[in-house]
């Protein structure tokens, strides 16, 4: 029998507990997905108000949302216009300081997302340099150089963007000639700030305190990795010719992982520090979206201890479903960060990465080709969507039961597979337009959710009906409603239900201060490992596996939590699946 999770075997906390956000569950919205209250088939505010019951429910500590403020929407708000507004679309700065007050009184912190790496073209900033002349202090907050070439009409140096192409737009002068170029990592509408200049990090510091001071408990802070460039912009060295197209800037030496962008990181931790000490009783959060594969010696470099306070571990979100390779994805980042007494940051879904239902459901789920195929390129429709969801449920019940917080993507409760289908004319991913559709990009993850059956209503998304005016602004699949809350809300065999009680049996029965510990070789499918007095045992192969005579503390052992409904019996592991099992 399945131990019930009861005051006698919770895990108390100890007086001096660690800061909240050390082990917390946070989940990520984003917000022109989640789900739309004014019926313009776009998410808002106050749709995400409508839903906190929801998220209260699921038992999360803190929200995270993507970036609401006003913004063209090219990369969906990760092209800011405005730091210190809210995006009309989504509601506006009255709407926001609700929503903060109704999720703190379900004990739910708000925290947003900033963008330092670059803004909007449209920016005030950027408009005032495209108005001013060359050498301006207008053009000096961003990278503005000359051309190469006799009429100056070569790009200034080589690099890649992240989203296809060169990573610089020529600009036509306000007399009309051919004019300097400006640097962009991302897209030509996101043009990057250079972070040498003070007003840059005078803007930010003031745009941080702003969000504070209405209740933000902190910040995930995106594409920090390529915030530094080093003096002169040099070309970039060739990359190997079998690399990816949307590799070749990560193998940019110049800006990828520079290390000047440090001192801004330490800066903003004293700020923060500085802010906590006047606003006693706040505890703030900062947690850094670097993807260091493979690197937890420069992952470390983000978590010190004077920088930011958490840092994603993003190998095991991209690691083929194997026992050799999610292993190599924990342990190497676990032992380097517990060693330096830095947190661990898990996730395994995230609204730039195919979701885990359809990568573990794909013909290469378990090849050590998919490791680099994971996120954007993957264009196959081969998924077994069965499989995909056992998968993505075993896989959430390991990565619930790792020391450290957890990063939930919305959705992933639901079990919500990939959209691989969309058609092209409704895609509206940079990436799609920036590669002429050879990689299909993020839409796939992004396609607004399913609150109810009801077609009518965009599967409860929108107030207005699906099509038409106020349609959704992605379409969702017709079998939509089959995921959706609603559906799921009385299954105890739902992926919702998973999810639940994944998260109420962390904090009953895990001791967040327990490590981590691994059990070799029981079996070559098997992953296992033990946190204090609880197992934690994954079968990646498709056999039920015997476990009772290899595991020590197995007399009385019983299951706490299993990824499928109704397994119960800690001495076998049906395959892909995971359980905790409580040891005696
Ligand atoms: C965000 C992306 C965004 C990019 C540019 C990323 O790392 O997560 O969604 O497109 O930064 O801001």
């Amino acid at each position: 029998m399945s131990t019930p999770i009861s005051p006698s075997n919770a895990v108390t906390s100890p007086a001096a507990r660690a800061p909240w956000w050390r082990d917390a569950v946070v989940y990520q919205v984003y917000v022109r997905s989640f789900a739309d209250a004014d019926g313009d088939g776009v998410g808002d505010l106050a749709g995400i108000i409508d839903h906190l019951d929801h998220l209260e429910a699921l038992g999360v500590d803190a929200v995270w949302l993507t970036p609401c403020y006003p913004s063209p929407q090219l990369d969906h708000g990760y092209d800011v216009a405005d730091y210190f507004d809210i995006e009309p679309a989504y509601g506006d700065l009255g709407t926001f300081d609700r929503l903060v007050a109704e999720a703190r009184s379900r004990s739910i912190r708000v925290l947003m997302d900033v963008v330092p790496n670059h803004c909007s073209s449209q920016h005030g900033w950027f408009q005032a340099a495209l108005a001013a002349a060359p050498g301006s202090p207008e053009r000096a907050r961003f990278y503005f150089r000359d051309g190469r070439g006799p009429r100056g009409d070569l790009p200034p140096n080589n690099w890649r963007s992240v989203f296809g192409g060169s990573t610089w737009t020529r600009i036509t002068e306000p007399d009309g000639t051919p004019g300097q170029w400006y640097l962009h990592t991302f897209s030509p509408w996101q043009p990057d700030f250079d972070w040498s200049n003070p007003d840059v990090a005078a803007m930010f510091d003031s745009m941080l305190t702003f969000w504070f001071d209405r209740g933000v408990e902190g910040f995930r802070v995106d594409a920090v990795a390529v915030v530094g460039k080093a003096p002169g912009l040099p070309d970039a060295p060739p990359v190997a010719e079998n690399t990816a197209e949307n590799d070749a800037w990560s193998h940019n030496p110049y800006t990828v992982f520079w290390p000047d962008a440090h001192a801004h990181w330490r800066s903003w931790r004293r700020l923060v520090e500085r802010y906590e000490d006047e606003h006693p009783g706040r505890e703030l959060v900062t947690v850094s979206e670097a993807y260091t594969p493979d690197r937890p010696d420069l992952l470390l470099q983000y978590v010190n201890p004077d920088e930011f306070h958490q840092s994603f571990c993003f190998d095991l979100m991209l690691a083929p479903w194997r026992v050799d390779t999610l292993r190599a994805t924990i342990e190497p980042v676990y032992d380097a960060l517990t060693a330096a007494g830095a947190p661990l940051t898990w996730t395994i879904n995230n609204h730039d990465t195919q979701r885990s239902v359809t990568r573990y459901g794909r013909a290469d789920a378990t090849e050590l080709s998919s490791w680099t195929k994971n996120n954007l390129v993957y264009t196959g429709t081969e998924v077994d969507a069965v499989l995909g969801t056992l998968r993505a449920r075993a896989a959430i019940t390991l990565a619930a039961a790792l020391p450290g917080s957890l990063y939930l993507y919305q959705g992933e409760e639901l079990g919500l597979p990939e959209v691989l289908d969309l058609p092209d004319s409704v895609r509206q991913d940079p990436i799609f337009f920036r590669t002429d559709g050879r990689e299909i990009g993020r839409d796939g993850c992004r396609v607004p959710l399913p609150w109810s059956a009801d077609p009518l209503t965009s599967f409860g998304f929108s107030a207005t009906r699906a099509s038409g005016p106020g349609a959704p602004w992605l379409p969702q699949p017709s079998d939509w409603g089959t995921y959706s809350a609603d559906a799921q809300q009385d299954d105890p065999a739902s992926v919702l239900h998973l999810y639940r009680r994944l998260l109420s049996a962390r904090r009953a029965v895990l001791d967040p201060d327990a490590g981590l510990d691994w059990w070799d070789a029981l079996h070559p499918d098997v992953l296992a490992l033990r946190r204090g007095g609880v197992a934690v045992v994954l079968n990646v192969g498709e056999h039920r596996v015997a476990l009772h005579d290899a595991l020590p503390g197995y007399d009385g052992a019983a299951v706490l939590v299993a990824s499928v409904v109704g397994h119960d019996d800690p001495a076998h592991l049906p395959g892909n699946t995971c359980c905790w099992i409580q040891l005696r």
